[in-house]
């Protein structure tokens, strides 16, 4: 959820006036994930770096989260939208992860869309935490450490239990991943755009699949390996 802050810097105002903006564009977002049958949708709202930013911004941030859970989860819930968060919950108010808590219960039980929302999340941070669980299971006994494979982290990933992101979308115009769902997003499609959040449309957003849908996803194999050679464009 990149550009924000250059929203507000080039209408001469203030950076959290960007965040509000950005806020409303997450459901910009969740439309359209909602009208495309997209399964799961993780958005990268804050991460573990973003607590360095002054005060003032950080304050109005939380605010925001705050006023959004207040105001969003329940059309959310009756939308059929299952909301988890991902990071280091504990960094937050006790009112706040109440919340957090408060929206993950009520809409556990939906199927139309998982939204995930990353807060205080960071990838190494994530990958930290998995080996720390690895390390408890071996001190405990119930895991030998040659048996400590790509599942066995996998498993103690963030995200385990959805499948991994076909598509990443980063806006904003950096070309980078900052961290986000590192070792999820292994073989995932990337996918950059110069539009800042606050402008995300479903015209961009339609882009982006289509874009994705003429890529040729191999996992590491051949071309002919995925796809049928009567099914080739070079063939
Ligand atoms: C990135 O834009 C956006 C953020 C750091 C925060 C976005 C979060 C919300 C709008 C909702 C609040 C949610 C939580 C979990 C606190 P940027 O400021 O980095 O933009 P810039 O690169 O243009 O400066």
């Amino acid at each position: 959820m990149d550009g924000n802050g250059r929203w507000a810097e080039r209408r001469k105002r203030p950076r959290i006036i960007g965040h509000r903006a950005g806020a409303r564009a997450v459901n910009v977002c969740i439309d359209f994930c909602l009208e495309q049958g997209i399964e799961a949708l993780t958005l990268f709202a804050f991460s573990s770096e973003n607590w360095g930013r002054p005060d003032e911004e950080v304050g109005a941030l939380m605010k925001l989260f705050v006023n959004a859970l207040e105001r969003e989860v329940e059309e959310l819930h009756r939308r059929g939208v299952r909301v988890r968060f991902i990071g280091e919950r504990d960094r937050f108010q006790d009112a706040i992860v109440a919340r957090m808590t408060a929206a993950e219960t009520q809409t556990r039980a939906n199927t139309r869309l998982t939204l995930v929302i990353a807060a205080s999340y960071g990838g190494r941070q994530d990958i930290a935490q998995a080996a720390r669980a690895l390390a408890v299971d071996v001190a405990a006994g119930r895991l030998r450490p040659e048996d400590i494979d790509e599942g066995a982290v996998a498993a103690r990933m963030a995200l385990a239990d959805l499948p991994e992101p076909d598509l990443f979308i980063r806006t904003g115009g950096d070309h980078r991943v900052s961290n986000f769902l590192l070792w999820q997003l292994a073989y995932t499609e990337l996918w950059f755009t110069e539009t800042l959040w606050p402008e995300l449309d479903a015209a961009t957003l339609r882009r982006a699949l289509e874009d994705y849908a003429r890529r040729e996803r191999r996992f590491g194999l051949t071309g002919a390996q995925v796809t049928p050679p009567s099914n080739r464009n070079d063939a």
